[in-house]
């Protein structure tokens, strides 16, 4: 299996080092939810809800986003210039060492 460390900081500014696999087809939302953190992704993933709202705090080229993501966001509360949807990063090797922040709820 092959893993990578990102950090997670949640909405009380406490950051968790997760192991995250990048050959399951996983992305942040569904990390975020399987280490427990307070992620609720509603939409199961489909940008379409915005409840994996998340701040990029590292300097790692993501893919740009999708119209989906762009409309969801352009709909979404606190959002910022390193405002995505953790369920359209998907884990990949190159995003070793990632840092996101979860967004303020509502
Ligand atoms: S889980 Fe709904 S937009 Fe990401």
């Amino acid at each position: 299996m092959s893993m990578i460390k990102v950090t997670v900081i949640d909405r009380e500014g406490e950051a968790h080092e997760l192991d995250a696999p990048t050959d399951m087809g996983m992305n942040m939302m569904e990390l975020c939810k399987s280490a427990e953190l307070p992620v609720e992704g509603t939409c199961g993933g489909m940008a379409m809800c915005a409840s994996c709202h998340m701040y990029v705090k590292s300097h790692h080229d993501l893919p740009e986003k999708s119209g989906d993501e762009e409309d969801m966001l352009d709909e979404a509360f606190h959002v910022t210039g390193e405002s995505r949807l953790g369920c359209q990063i998907h884990l990949a090797e190159d995003l070793e060492g990632l840092v996101v922040q979860l967004a303020p709820v509502g």
